[in-house]
């Protein structure tokens, strides 16, 4: 009997989504007589039976492709079991097409929304094995998700050619880079990228820290500074609000982007001219590197082991270079923060990088 493989990717994209797909695709083809249903859009697919039977030309050519052949799609978990005013029961929804579709399992690719959504679909009763996926590298349990090293790339870049700029007009200009609520991208892009300041969400920053790095640089003679920016950071004092005071007080400042705020403080502070640059989906687009090729094919070509090994109810992690299951529940609802003890902070604090401690 053909095995029925669903396969979904969902959430926001990353570069090495078609990697991986193709390496679950090759290898279950190898390992197992199958054949392979989308969901296409994510969870959405199943949600309202828009699946799709996929042949094997379908996974042709992909390799290097950014974005995902299958559409992808927030779905947030904390709408899941929320029932529509027609009465419409998303999750009941899922199980159903599960079973009309004749699945045996179903492969979900995803960061961490996917994984929540993931467990509970395995608390149905389906079985779900889970593919780690993002640009914010903040799942739990893996040493490195792939899409975050071609983000690292792209982010470098970026500062890269902001240098030449800044150094030209005397500027102080800010990254504002993604990541959620994590700073793996702007920590790793911020160092590879030469920045001078580096503020992520796990360092609350403090307003006259930051001026202090600032001058201590044009003391030194050095009339330019590129401040990376972590999208999900906090000052010192939004660090201690709850999350209604925090929304308040940011709707109250009313800058869009945190790095506006810092850059009119920097200017009224210093008189310093100031830029802010937001590379933002850039950071999530274009074809995978070579690393995030070879991680989400060896993702992708393990998970296809799961399969044939019928270990349902888990994800793959990376821990010391080595893929292994980890159970979904354990991932679920968890971040993996940068520990204020990393060994790239001691380095970026070692060569005089500020994290805008006071
Ligand atoms: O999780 C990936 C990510 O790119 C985050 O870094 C960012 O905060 C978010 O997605 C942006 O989401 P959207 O594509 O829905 O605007």
């Amino acid at each position: 009997m053909k095995k029925r493989i669903g396969i979904l990717t969902s959430g926001g994209d990353c570069p090495g989504l078609n990697a991986t797909i193709r390496g679950l695709v090759k290898a279950s083809y190898l390992l197992m007589d199958c054949v392979f249903i989308a969901s296409l859009n994510g969870f959405e697919g199943l949600i309202n039976g828009k699946m799709k039977k996929m042949m094997s030309a379908h996974f042709s050519g992909i390799l290097m492709k950014g974005g995902t052949i299958l559409g992808t799609h927030r779905t947030p978990h904390k709408n899941m079991r929320k029932i529509g005013p027609d009465g419409f029961d998303k999750v009941q929804a899922m199980v159903d097409n599960y079973h009309k579709y004749d699945l045996d399992c179903l492969v979900c690719i995803g960061g961490n929304g996917t994984h929540k959504n993931a467990n509970m679909l395995k608390e149905e009763g389906l079985n779900i094995i889970g593919l780690p996926k993002t640009i914010d590298n903040d799942i739990w349990g893996t040493d490195i998700t792939f899409g975050f090293q071609t983000a690292v790339n792209t982010a470098t870049d970026v500062i890269d050619r902001i240098h030449t700029t800044a150094d030209s007009h005397d500027r102080v200009m800010l990254v504002e880079l993604m990541g959620n609520k994590t700073g793996w991208l702007t920590l790793n892009s911020g160092i590879s990228g030469g920045a001078d300041i580096i503020l992520i969400p796990e360092i609350p920053f403090d307003d006259d820290a930051i001026i202090h790095a600032l001058h201590k640089r044009h003391e030194a003679g050095k009339d330019f500074s590129i401040v990376a920016v972590a999208e999900g950071v906090k000052s010192k004092i939004e660090s201690k609000m709850n999350k209604k005071e925090f929304l308040k007080y940011r709707a109250e400042l009313g800058y869009r982007y945190i790095s506006e705020r810092i850059a009119d403080m920097i200017t009224q502070k210093t008189g310093y001219e100031t830029r802010v640059v937001i590379p933002g989906h850039i950071l999530r687009g274009g074809s995978p590197s070579a690393y995030d090729r070879t991680l989400a094919t060896r993702v992708g070509a393990f998970g296809a082991k799961m399969i044939l090994e019928e270990k349902f109810g888990y994800t793959v992690s990376l821990i010391n270079d080595r893929c292994v299951p980890t159970p979904l529940e354990e991932v679920s609802g968890l971040l993996k923060y940068v520990p204020k003890d990393h060994h790239l902070i001691e380095t970026a604090r070692l060569i005089g990088i500020s994290f805008g401690e006071s």
